[in-house]
């Protein structure tokens, strides 16, 4: 099976290939244009792996892609490749809208001429597998919300996801491109870039700096581990109805400031402070984030009940791995905060 894996080199990428790499029967390539949130070093250890290729490329750029879909001629792709952090979005909306809109509608154009050279058999193969996040149906007080929902992204990184998913429709529906969509929630584990929440805030205890909670941190996410959401991914590659689309999710609801208090105090427990307090100290609460959403929350029982997937990793052993792993891999952070585009 040739998977093309766009956008390898991030968080949830990285940790796909790493997970799947090992079998034999797949080969991987990761089409990456390393951008500030991409990481060369992730993969280093794979590199000599014959089953593992990468091509630094944008997913915007049609030639290449064309080239890059004939030549591999893959027979699933995985496209995670985005611009991924909210905050971001807020600040400079447009390339946001440039990767994660024009990139995929490149994307399915090349796949689409692709498709329509494969035989019948090969056709049966091929699926075009998109990865999307909960923020597109937008916030709720109220139901979870399930694969039928309307969409009500409020953010730039929302809508702009949104859009591509339009669009992953749009050549289902219009052209018969063989797709699926994957909604996931907040996703942690080992390679996250640091300035997303978790890492953040295991970082800012280790370097003893402030840490910063938006409003005062009610807002409530569900939080999936990373392995959990790869599952996710594979199940639907090996046994997915072409057309659906999927909510993945942890089922683990939290206010952000009680995901902060759990990870100081497990900070606390592998990198004790010289001062012997709480790094729960350094939660400080600044500004809400403009249109802020208040909860996301998905209803995962499509995936369940039609695929039998389920998350397996318990929040709280999920939690104490990952602030393991960060303590452990300092070196792997320190590199990206001293980078120049680095923001924190
Ligand atoms: N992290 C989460 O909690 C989460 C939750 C739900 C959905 N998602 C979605 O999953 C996908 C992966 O998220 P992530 O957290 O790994 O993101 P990330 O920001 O860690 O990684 C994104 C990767 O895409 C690459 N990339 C960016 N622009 C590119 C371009 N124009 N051409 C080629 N490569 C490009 C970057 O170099 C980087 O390696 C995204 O589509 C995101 O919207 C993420």
């Amino acid at each position: 099976m040739n998977i093309l894996v766009t956008g390898g080199f991030g968080f949830i990428g990285t940790n796909f290939i790493l997970k799947f790499i090992n079998n034999k029967n797949i080969n991987i390539l990761n089409y990456d244009s390393l951008t500030y949130a991409g990481n060369k070093n992730n993969l280093t250890s794979i590199d000599h792996y014959s089953n593992y290729n990468y091509i630094i490329a944008d997913v915007c750029d049609r030639k290449l892609v064309n080239r890059t879909i004939v030549k591999f001629k893959p027979d699933i792709i995985v496209h995670f490749a985005a611009e991924s952090h909210v905050d971001r979005s807020i600040e400079d909306p447009f390339q946001f809208i440039n990767t994660n809109i024009m990139g995929t509608s490149v994307l399915l154009n090349e796949s689409l001429a692709y498709y329509n050279t494969l035989n019948d058999e090969a056709k049966k193969r091929f699926k075009f597998i998109h990865i999307s996040t909960d923020e597109v149906y937008g916030s709720t007080r109220g139901e979870s919300f399930t694969e039928d929902s309307n969409f009500s992204p409020n953010s730039p990184y929302s809508a702009s996801k949104a859009s591509a998913e339009h669009l992953v429709n749009a050549w289902n529906r219009t052209f018969k491109l063989p797709v699926n969509i994957v909604n996931c929630t907040n996703n942690y584990g080992p390679f996250q870039y640091p300035e997303k929440l978790i890492p953040l805030t295991i970082i800012n205890c280790m370097l003893n700096k402030p840490i910063p909670i938006y409003g005062k941190g009610d807002n409530i996410r569900d939080w999936i581990h990373v392995e959990d959401h790869c599952d996710a991914i594979y199940n639907i590659i090996i046994n997915s109805i072409i057309g659906e689309k999927y909510n993945v999710g942890g089922e683990s609801e939290f206010k952000n400031i009680d995901i902060v208090t759990t990870i100081c105090s497990l900070v606390d427990k592998y990198h004790p402070s010289d001062s012997a307090q709480t790094y729960s100290k350094l939660i400080t609460f600044v500004d809400d984030r403009p249109g802020h959403d208040f909860r996301y929350s998905l209803n995962i029982e499509k995936i369940k009940n039609t695929l039998n997937w389920l998350p397996k990793k318990n929040i709280h052993d999920g939690l104490d791995s990952t602030v393991k792993w960060y303590v452990d891999n300092k070196k792997w952070w320190m590199n990206l905060i001293k980078s120049k585009e680095s923001v924190l």
